[in-house]
């Protein structure tokens, strides 16, 4: 095989992946957890041909020199691993906005892991598919298996991955991505990742990582949404008051941002069991009770800064597709 289309969705992380300890390796600092999401997915298809002169990479909606630098530095990785020297057709669609905090590089370079390594006929692993994914871009290897995930933090490369903790169907709850902006974030989360480790709040914030990843598996396990709910808010803002009080500060919400959190916990008080999660970026997602869909999606067609609602419920990882984009 020679070419080879994947669709991969993106991610929600409930306990976050915030600084790296190798950067080029991608080496998170932490372990984290998270969700796959059935409405925000990127399909790519990869070609590799003897008689293409350079890579060729059409990103819908994206046309800077430095994605596609990215892109190719990924194909590199798969080329010396398969000593494979053609170049290649990648063309790439995501059918929600890019760069606005929406995790657009999880689904991306899991997306684009899986179709290379299957063009070439490179049969990996579930585990070293999701190895390959980290180096593209660190979450993208959460988006390889399936349902629930957890990332492992590791000691090397071979040792940082993810694994399903649950299929999709294991806990009925959906995530409603309220996009406020479709503005791009003005730092991406690389630049932002970097600046991690000037927070005075780092050090607290690793110290206690290791009980949150356990606490948040267990609850998962016991299906406890109250408790869920909760830890996860948390766990958001905490990501957040590392961002804001990282020097330079990086402060990546907009006014919009702050009305839909206050709105989620008047829902609250209003008797409607619904929690925010946040990544870097304006928009906000709401984790609810798969029956309150319905409810949550009415409430906030009615609100003004509201420019696209995107209803997600737990998903499969990166699978391959027949549909070629090209
Ligand atoms: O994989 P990156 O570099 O896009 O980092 C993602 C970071 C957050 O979305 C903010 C947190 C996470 O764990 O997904």
């Amino acid at each position: 095989m020679i070419k080879s289309t994947s669709i991969a969705p993106s991610n929600i992380a409930f306990i976050k992946y915030w600084g790296k300890k190798d950067s080029s390796l991608k080496l998170p600092l932490n372990g984290s957890v998270s969700m796959n999401l059935s409405g925000m997915t990127t399909t790519t298809t990869v070609e590799f041909k003897k008689d293409f002169t350079e890579d060729e990479i059409l990103i819908e909606n994206d046309d800077r020199k430095k994605t596609k630098d990215r892109v190719s530095g990924h194909l590199d990785k798969i080329r010396q691993i398969t000593e494979v020297d053609m170049k290649a057709k990648v063309v790439s669609r995501n059918n929600f906005p890019s760069s606005t905090g929406l995790s657009s590089s999880s689904s991306a370079f899991a997306a684009l892991t899986l179709a290379a390594v299957n063009a070439l006929n490179l049969h990996l692993s579930e585990k070293d598919l999701s190895i390959l994914a980290r180096q593209g871009s660190g979450s993208a290897c959460r988006s390889i298996p399936d349902g629930f995930v957890e990332w492992l933090e590791g000691e090397d490369s071979n040792s940082s991955y993810s694994y399903s903790l649950h299929p999709p169907e294991y806990f009925d709850i959906a995530d409603v991505v309220i996009v406020v902006s479709d503005k791009k974030k003005d730092i991406s989360s690389t630049e932002g990742q970097i600046l991690a480790d000037t927070s005075p709040f780092m050090a607290t914030r690793l110290a206690n990582i290791k009980d949150k990843i356990i606490k948040i598996k267990q609850i998962i396990n016991k299906k406890d949404f109250s408790s869920f709910g909760q830890l996860i808010e948390s766990e958001a803002l905490e990501m957040h008051a590392i961002m804001l009080t990282s020097n330079p500060p990086l402060i990546y919400w907009q006014p919009g941002t702050i009305n839909i959190i206050k709105l989620v916990k008047k829902m609250r008080t209003e008797g409607l069991e619904v929690y925010f999660s946040l990544n870097t970026g304006q928009d906000v997602h709401i984790i609810c009770k798969r029956k309150d869909v319905n409810k949550l999606e009415g409430y906030f067609r009615k609100i003004e800064e509201v420019k696209r609602i995107i209803v997600n419920y737990p998903s499969v990882g990166a699978r391959l597709s027949d549909n070629h984009l090209f």
